[in-house]
């Protein structure tokens, strides 16, 4: 049975060193942070998954799932480092060469080099493929390497990683197929093999895709807002176009993939993409929609209080990255006519820089619920969960995802602006 070093224990990493060591392989999973090595190997985890907390219990006790601080020599290296984007946009790729570093001692003739993590196109031939050829190693004969990008849905990783279509895009035919290999062992769904670079780009393009589709019904809010035409009907009945699939609207786009993966795009290709440019522009400009809409609200009022229902960038998840209901609350902030509570039933308080509260504390009194991710919890809310604990019972809903009774609530979505009334004090 083949050892397989994991390298970069986070949402992607860990649930596939879990599912391989499940499998029979012998796992050594590596992080830089200390922190996640030592919960590791006491079988804990820290991130939240579906399923994942059991199966890392099990792995480990079972001897199949090691963590360590540095590489150990293995037959395969899947490399799950984040790739996120420098401030003016750029794509950092600092991660994946350090990684690619810390493998080379532990590198043998016939290994198998994966990377996991997004990245921009060409970074397989033009980055990653150099620093082992610069380190002696013939990327044709002697090492194999390969981007395999992840597609799983957090909340649906274990089951995603198993059954999902994977890409393999090898930097030869024979990288495609040894690494495709590493995959048909444990994978259900197909397995394509390709090339590096075509696979760096359908990863790309999938995000990008989701992107300009949310764009378009961003713009729609605002188009419908002017035009007083309620935005989620219109995309409902459009929907019933059997080639139609708008997708829903919100207070903007997060996370580490489809906020992030089409500069990757642009930026090696500026002139070619004004469309996913624009459609960056259109998502980027919703949290300043969405505290305009606030501010419109509670105009009247001289100390608005806000109970903000929601941090991660989308819902049933624990992960705040890129997410734009943080961007949204810190602008409100900014303001100090209100007074802000926040409250996250799945984020963990040492996640953010500012205090979470109870449902309860945070609906006491207040003049407007915002709601910015559509977990479950707020899914069910209520009438009778706010109304006389509220001042005034107004919920702003910017994902459309509550279903509470319109004649004991005030609900505005963010599709159906056009009748925004100005809260008053009670
Ligand atoms: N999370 C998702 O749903 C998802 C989906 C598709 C693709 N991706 C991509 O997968 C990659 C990883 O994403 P993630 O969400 O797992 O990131 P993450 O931040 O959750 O985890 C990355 C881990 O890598 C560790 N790390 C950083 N540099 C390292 C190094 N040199 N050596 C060892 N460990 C190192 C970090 O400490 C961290 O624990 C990114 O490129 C991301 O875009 C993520």
């Amino acid at each position: 049975m083949k050892k397989i070093c994991v390298i970069g224990l986070g949402y992607i990493g860990l649930p596939t060193a879990a599912v391989f060591a499940r499998a029979g392989y012998d796992i050594v999973g590596v992080d830089v942070n200390e922190r996640v090595v030592n919960s590791l190997n006491n079988g804990e985890i820290h991130i939240e998954e579906v399923g994942l907390p059991e199966i890392i219990k099990e792995v480990v006790s079972e001897g199949k799932l090691k963590a360590s601080l540095t590489p150990e020599v293995a037959d395969v290296f899947i490399i799950a480092v984040p790739t996120p984007i420098h401030a003016d946009t750029t794509a950092n790729v600092d991660y994946v060469i350090s990684a690619t570093k810390a493998i080379v001692p532990f590198l043998k003739k016939g290994d198998v080099v994966i990377v996991e993590s997004t990245i921009p196109p060409r970074t397989m031939d033009d980055v990653v493929a150099p620093i082992l050829r610069e380190n002696g190693f013939n990327t044709e004969h002697d090492v194999y390497l390969a981007h395999c990008p992840e597609r799983v849905l957090p909340g649906r990783i274990l089951i995603e990683l198993i059954e999902n279509t994977r890409i393999v895009g090898g930097t030869s035919p024979e990288a495609a197929k040894k690494a495709g290999d590493v995959y048909r062992a444990v994978v259900t769904g197909d397995v394509i093999e390709t090339e590096a670079v075509t696979a760096e780009m359908s990863k790309l393009m999938e995000n990008t895709f989701r992107d300009v589709n949310i764009a378009l019904a961003n713009e729609l809010v605002k188009i419908s807002q002017k035009l007083s035409v309620d935005a989620h009907k219109v995309i409902e009945l459009a929907n019933k176009h059997p080639r139609v699939n708008i997708h829903q609207p919100g207070p903007g786009v997060g996370g580490h993939c489809l906020a992030v993966d089409p500069y990757f795009i642009v930026e090696k290709a500026v002139d070619e993409s004004p469309l996913i440019q624009t459609a960056r522009t259109i998502n980027n400009s919703m949290p300043d929609f969405v505290v305009n809409q606030v501010a419109h609200m509670t105009s009247e009022l001289p100390n608005p209080k806000i109970a903000v229902f929601g941090l991660t960038y989308k819902g049933n998840i624990d992960d705040v990255r890129e997410s734009p209901a943080i961007e949204i609350l810190e602008k409100l902030q900014h303001n100090s006519r209100y007074q802000i509570r926040v409250h996250d039933p799945h984020v963990q308080i040492d996640q953010v820089s500012f205090p979470l509260v109870s449902f309860e504390e945070a609906v006491r009194d207040a003049h407007l619920v915002l709601i910015l991710a559509d977990h479950n919890e707020f899914k069910t809310l209520n009438a009778e969960d706010l109304i006389g604990k509220m001042n005034s019972p107004v919920v702003f809903d910017t994902k459309n995802c509550t279903n509470i009774d319109p004649t004991k609530v005030t609900v505005y979505k963010i599709g159906n602006l056009s009748t925004v009334k100005v809260i008053q004090e009670n």
